[in-house]
């Protein structure tokens, strides 16, 4: 049974707790649907104030929707579409403090306000998908959430190897 110790300290501390309890869900496991639901049920039930957390997995040709905790979702974003899209062709973290004055938001969840979508992408340099967390409040995402968000997708990818 997994039991979740609540998270203590200050934001750098309770990201290393969370960081350390990803890490203990994904080892041994390359399976990516169920590190990727573990990731998504472990983030969203750790952190406040967040309204969906979960994985875009790339295809080949576009971003499909792959294990979630929230409500349903669009099921899929085509590169370069979105801050899913967007994360996925630039390759490069989306910070969005206020998804309404991001050009070409994809609204899933009207709940959502601010959001961040970190790339995942294999040591090879292919693009597996992104991982999207999302939050009713405005700039919910600061740069340690960044830093601590980024780790955790890290774990994501280097389980899969
Ligand atoms: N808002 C995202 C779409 C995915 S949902 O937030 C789950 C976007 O613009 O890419």
């Amino acid at each position: 049974m997994f039991a979740s110790d609540a998270l203590t300290g200050s934001k750098p501390d309770q990201y290393a707790q969370l960081l350390a309890q990803a890490r203990a869900l994904v080892a041994g496991e390359p399976d990516r649907i169920a590190n990727a639901a573990n990731l998504s049920a472990l983030v969203y039930h750790s952190l406040p104030g967040l309204n969906w957390v979960g994985f875009y997995l790339f295809d080949g040709t576009e971003l499909v929707v792959g294990p979630f905790q929230g409500l349903p979702a669009c099921v899929r974003i085509p590169l370069g579409k979105g801050v899913c899209g967007t994360a996925a062709s630039t390759r490069q973290t989306q910070r969005v403090d206020d998804v309404h004055a991001f050009a070409g938001h994809i609204a899933c969840d009207a709940a959502s306000n601010s959001e961040i979508v970190i790339p995942l992408v294999a040591a090879d340099g292919s693009l597996i998908g992104v991982f999207d967390i999302d939050s009713p409040e405005l700039a919910r995402f600061d740069l340690e959430d960044q830093a601590g968000l980024e780790a955790i997708a890290r774990t994501f990818v280097e389980a899969l190897a």
